[in-house]
């Protein structure tokens, strides 16, 4: 079967600052598939390109080349009349649920925008099956989003995020701002999600240890472009390339006598490379 979304040789270009400056080049030719049901995990430590890659693949970052497909379409050639339908099939979760919903707004309110905008049969049942499909109490919707704590505002957008029924959510990140166990638990519900409705993910993280709790594969972006990918079991127990090894091994773990192994190894790993030359690959936190 296809994928549900093909990313081809990508390039992403902002202009340059000031007259006469040459673009800057974000995406260097990224090829990404993502089939249906599948969370691909997109993972890299520095922060150049993740998010950038998100905004092409939902239409809103300068794709100067390559091609985009999503069920076999691709976006920007789509007229605006019927763009609507597809943006229904992708969807996003942002890093921050403090502000990328509306504070003053009721849940009830937040979840049936996308409902009464796609002109959805019976929006109250709907947005009742919402929050009973993200675990929070039936009797949520006249609450305002601010009353909700980080790990509960994160449900309320993934309750948005699936009111389309979307094919494809990005997540950029949805993690990132919340403690551990409230991660653990948002990530929970998105596997229970997965397997209930049969949705992809692609998952954007720096942190490889939450990736791999979710990934069936990953791929690991250094400086805008893929530099491996494979299954998250190849890609978070043995990868081939430098970047990847150092990677994990500045990923840490819980248990502290494991973490002092884990040192030495890193320190062992870090020397074989730049004795074999390898050592372009910095990890920034390392
Ligand atoms: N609108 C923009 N104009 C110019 N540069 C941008 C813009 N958006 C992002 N960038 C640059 O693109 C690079 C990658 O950003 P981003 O994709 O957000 O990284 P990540 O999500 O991996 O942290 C950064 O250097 C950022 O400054
Ligand atoms: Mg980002």
């Amino acid at each position: 079967m296809a994928p549900l979304l093909e990313c081809t040789d990508v390039h992403v270009a902002y202009p340059g600052k000031g007259w006469g400056s040459s673009p800057i080049k974000i995406l260097k030719g990224v090829s990404l598939d993502i089939h249906r049901g599948e969370t691909v995990g997109l993972v890299e430590e520095s922060g150049s390109g993740k998010t950038t890659l998100g905004r092409a693949i939902l239409g809103f970052a300068p794709v100067t080349g390559g091609q985009i497909l999503m069920g076999g379409q691709d976006y920007a050639q789509v007229p605006l009349a019927k763009r609507k339908h597809m943006a229904s099939e992708l969807q996003v979760i942002f890093q921050d649920p403090y502000t990328s919903l509306n504070p003053a707004m009721t849940i009830e309110e937040i979840l049936s925008e996308p409902l009464v905008v796609n002109k959805v049969d019976n929006p109250k049942k709907v947005i009742g099956e919402l929050l009973e499909r993200v675990n929070l109490p039936p009797n949520s919707g006249g609450r305002l989003a601010r009353e909700f704590s980080g790990g509960q505002r994160q449900r309320i957008a993934i309750a948005r995020a699936l009111a389309l029924r979307p094919k494809l959510i990005i997540c950029d990140e949805p993690t990132s701002a919340l403690d551990l166990s409230t991660q653990r638990k948002v990530i929970d519900l998105l596997l229970e999600i997965q397997e209930q409705t049969h949705v992809a993910y692609l998952f954007i993280t720096h942190d490889l240890s939450v990736v791999r709790a979710i990934s069936h594969r990953i791929a690991v972006m250094f400086d805008g472009e893929i530099v491996e990918q494979g299954t998250a079991e190849k890609i978070t127990t043995d990868p081939d390339h430098p970047y990847t090894q150092r990677l994990l091994m500045a990923s840490p773990v819980a248990n502290p006598a494991e973490q002092r192994l884990r040192r030495t190894a890193r320190q062992e790993l870090l020397a074989r490379q730049r004795a074999e030359g390898e050592d372009r690959w910095v990890v920034a936190s390392a």
